[in-house]
């Protein structure tokens, strides 16, 4: 009997090593031929430690599962949630990054192999660089790591760039608030992450590769150095790539915890050795990065999402999706949610959809207040936004913003002037400094929103107008996006700050 435990962090922190212990420990004592495989997660964290368990009939899904549990688990009296894969909440996605994240060990290449892995280099090995690119620009992939530029068009301009040294540095940072899909790719299915960057290398003809990971993230940094070893050990990276004539090799480099440093022309400096300060652009990384050379800079889910692309081919991708927001989101659900997790499907679903439907509504039972979606420089959605739908011009057009995708649900005890406060003084602790509306508009900002909650309401207007000067004066999206939370606070939840203006009369 084959029995699964993740190996994914937020498992572990909810338990999953004791619990695999536990298990092997009542194996050995009962006697039983028990094979545990630590897999990645599938992404439903309120099941989690979620254990699988095949005795050849499918997988059948447990969870959460406490070492208490154990015996049962083994006697078989456990109540189970049936077929992990028909569980509704994993049952409605279209599984196309995140197909393998949970179903093998991560680090088994076989099994990495045996799901369709690299499929995609192989493919693209037998192709020119134009040609991946036209591959990867027809799906129609944007950017998720933030803004949603088209991967393809980046990857042609450093394709066309001239340079005798070019890179692919992947963004790892993931510091978005309600984020964790980049650290649950890499820790439950890191080839995907390295075959994508290989892909990318031949695409633009860079022949060495950079992820850049948060320290807070130790777990995923292991898998991923442990990932770079064997890929290397077994010819998927190297001089000859998969027995090609091309080569590309990369290393894992750890960032000191900064936000900022999520910030691509930060994220270089700081790669480089350097304080992490905001480039101005123009030059792009794309011409100018990495030590001055043409670099491309993705996110993990857009590097990741790459080998699916090349495998299945930009048609099958570009078939999931809505308008011109192709292929799958991946959702992050967090917050005050009953079912929070991983959530891969075709972008269109709307945000209503995703709060009550799939993620069941509030943990705490309460009617929802505000969702934000896209990190700590997104907006807050109120209710009246459900209908908009998952798409980067839709959110657009109703003053939000996709981002990285994470959604952080707050219930009707939410105090949104705290959380337009929580947003100036986030920004005021992570400004790199370098320019003005940011620097001191983000502790002004603090300071305005402070005289509203102590009752005057003229400061409204400078805050609206401080908010102003913040978006149209920032030389990148910290302090130019900070004013998404702040107003949307105050648009959409007007009475959160008019309260405070009535009780100090
Ligand atoms: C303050 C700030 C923080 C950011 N943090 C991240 C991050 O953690 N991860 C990420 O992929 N992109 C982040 N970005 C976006 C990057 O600058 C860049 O757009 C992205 O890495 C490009 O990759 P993509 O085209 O694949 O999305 C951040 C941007 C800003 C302004
Ligand atoms: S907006 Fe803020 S983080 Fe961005 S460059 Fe200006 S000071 Fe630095």
């Amino acid at each position: 009997m084959k029995i699964y435990v993740p190996m994914d962090s937020a498992a572990k922190a909810l338990g999953a090593d004791e619990v695999a212990e536990a298990i092997a420990h009542e194996a050995v004592a009962r006697g039983m031929d028990v094979e545990i495989i630590r897999n990645g997660s599938r992404g439903m964290i309120w099941l989690e430690p979620l254990v699988e368990l095949d005795a050849g009939e499918g997988r059948i899904g447990f969870g959460p599962v406490s070492v208490e549990d154990v015996p049962a688990l083994l006697d078989g009296t456990l109540e189970s949630h049936g077929l992990v894969e028909e569980i509704p909440f994993f049952a409605r996605q279209n599984r196309l990054t995140f197909a393998r994240c949970g179903v093998i060990a991560p680090l088994d290449l076989d099994a990495y192999q045996a799901h369709g892995g690299l499929a995609g280099l192989r493919r693209a090995i037998g192709m020119s660089g134009s040609e991946i690119v036209d591959e990867v620009t027809e799906s129609g992939l944007r950017g998720r790591g933030g803004a949603g530029f088209p991967t393809g068009i980046k990857w042609k301009t450093v394709m066309l760039a001239e340079a005798s040294q070019k890179y692919i540095v992947c963004n790892a940072d993931e510091g978005d608030s309600g984020t964790f899909a980049d650290r649950m790719i890499m820790e439950g299915d890191p080839f995907t992450l390295i075959e994508g960057m290989a892909i990318a290398g031949l695409a633009v003809g860079a022949t060495k590769g950079y992820v850049y990971m948060r320290s807070e993230y130790p777990d995923a940094i292991k898998v991923m150095n442990a990932a770079v070893d064997i890929a290397r050990q077994q010819g998927m990276l190297g001089p000859r790539v998969l027995g090609s004539d091309r080569a590309f090799d990369m290393e894992i480099r750890v960032g000191a915890g900064a936000y900022v440093c999520g910030e691509e022309t930060s994220l270089l400096n700081s790669l480089e050795g350097k304080r992490g300060v905001v480039r101005a652009k123009p030059p792009l990384p794309a011409l100018e990065g990495f030590m001055g050379r043409p670099t491309v800079v993705n996110n993990v889910i857009s590097l990741a999402t790459v080998p699916v692309v090349l495998e299945k081919g930009a048609a099958h991708y570009a078939d999931f999706g809505h308008n011109r927001s192709r292929g799958t989101v991946t959702l992050q659900i967090a917050g005050n949610v009953r079912r929070g997790g991983l959530f891969e499907a075709g972008f269109g679903m709307t945000l209503g959809e995703i709060v009550n439907d799939i993620a069941g509504g509030t943990a705490s039972g309460r009617p929802v207040k505000a969702v934000q979606v896209g990190g700590p420089l997104g907006a807050y959605m109120p209710v009246g936004k459900f209908h908009t739908p998952m798409g980067y011009e839709e959110f657009d057009a109703e003053g939000g913003l996709i981002g990285h995708a994470g959604l952080v649900v707050f219930d009707d005890s939410a105090d949104m002037l705290k959380m337009a406060r929580f947003a100036m003084e986030f920004c005021a602790i992570e400004s790199c400094g370098k320019c003005t509306p940011c620097r001191i508009g983000a502790v002004r900002g603090v300071e305005t929103i402070d005289r509203i909650a102590a009752g005057d309401g003229a400061a409204t207007e400078l805050l609206t107008d401080l908010c102003d000067t913040m978006r149209d004066g920032s030389l990148c999206a910290l302090g130019g996006f900070t004013p998404f939370p702040v107003m949307s606070a105050l648009s959409n939840f007007p009475d959160d700050f008019a309260c405070r203006k009535e009780a100090a009369e």
